[in-house]
């Protein structure tokens, strides 16, 4: 490793542990009984979601690359970013199109890769590293969820959040992120960011419940977390994936399903939690947006959207934001 590649542990040494904790004993505790879907995210869980992004009916990555391909070049004359900052950026992926056009077009300096999984943040960080010898690379582990410290990186910065993982995020939940991250941005800075938009139903269901089942697995992956971290004894053969779409909220709601009566002991948080059979524990939302919807939310928090692509088909959305 050289030293153009920095790893700053933002966390406190709990403060994952902490976290987990507190969102597991306020989320099952309360009805609906629902857990944070950051919790999917361990190595099995990314792998899963890596195999996720490649499904046949996972379109949103693929829409995502495709807009990206063609629009990476605009988004790099149109910002003349000198820092590229990711938030959520795992295995940064997607993102090689951006930092390949912000270089060709001759600006970019360091990239600021931001998520809460510090292997996904050290093992893509180094392969960057020796991808672009020219790029400084400052990776930060925190939760793109608390308080944002954007590091400083010389101006403009461009904030890139990709993938849709906006919709993770409800409408009050957004308005906190939209608004701690225009209190980061100056002028001349700008914000890219990727949508998923509302589509046939079917279309969405099936991305959300693949004939593999991975995405099955993927959801059940959060109690085997919770299992290995909190001591829990949750049987993961004994739920059931779904995933539904709510018509009112325009979002994909994933959910575990107890197939049976049953109580699951928590002992690091000193509490059993009695399932029902057939109740549910909600594991994440996906909300999923229209150009109007979203354009009207970003300007109530202080930003002026100035370019919204698709892809063909009119399935997922990149737009570019500006402080106004
Ligand atoms: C990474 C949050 C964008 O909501 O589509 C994929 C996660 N969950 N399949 C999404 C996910 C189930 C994904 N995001």
């Amino acid at each position: 490793m050289t030293s153009r590649f920095t790893l700053d542990r933002r966390l406190p040494e709990h403060h994952l542990a902490d976290s987990l904790r507190a969102d597991v004993l306020a989320g099952l505790t309360a009805p609906p009984r629902t857990l944070p879907p950051k919790w999917f995210y361990d190595a099995r869980g990314s792998k899963l979601f890596d195999e996720i992004t490649r499904l046949p009916e996972y379109y949103p990555t693929r829409a995502e690359r495709e807009i990206l391909r063609l629009r990476a070049a605009d988004v790099a004359e149109l910002t003349g970013a000198r820092t590229l900052v990711e938030l959520g950026s795992g295995s940064s992926d997607k993102t090689r199109l951006l930092i390949d056009a912000l270089l060709r077009r001759g600006t970019l300096e360091s990239y600021a890769p931001v998520d809460v999984s510090e292997s996904a943040l050290s093992a893509a960080g180094e392969a960057l590293c020796h991808e672009y010898p020219g790029l400084r690379i400052a990776a930060t582990v925190a939760d793109f969820g608390d308080r944002l410290r954007l590091s400083a990186g010389p101006g403009p910065r461009l904030v890139a959040f990709l993938g849709g993982t906006l919709g993770n995020l409800d409408t009050a939940e957004r308005t906190v992120f939209h608004e701690r991250l225009r209190s980061c941005l100056g002028a001349g800075d700008a914000l890219l960011l990727g949508a998923d938009l509302v589509k046939d139903e079917d279309v969405l269901v099936r991305a959300y419940n693949d004939a593999q089942g991975i995405t099955a697995e993927f959801n059940k992956n959060v109690l085997r977390v919770l299992n290995r971290e909190l001591g829990a004894d949750f049987d993961p053969g004994s739920f059931d994936h779904l995933a539904v779409w709510n018509r009112g909220e325009e979002r994909i709601e994933m959910r575990l399903r107890s197939r049976t009566e049953h109580t699951v002991t928590l002992p690091a948080l000193d509490v059993k939690i009695p399932l029902a059979r057939g109740e549910e524990v909600r594991t994440e939302i996906s909300v999923k947006f229209r150009r109007a919807g979203l354009t009207d939310e970003l300007r109530r928090h202080g930003f002026a959207v100035t370019r919204w692509w698709t892809d063909a088909r009119e399935r997922f959305a990149l737009l570019l934001a500006v402080p106004r």
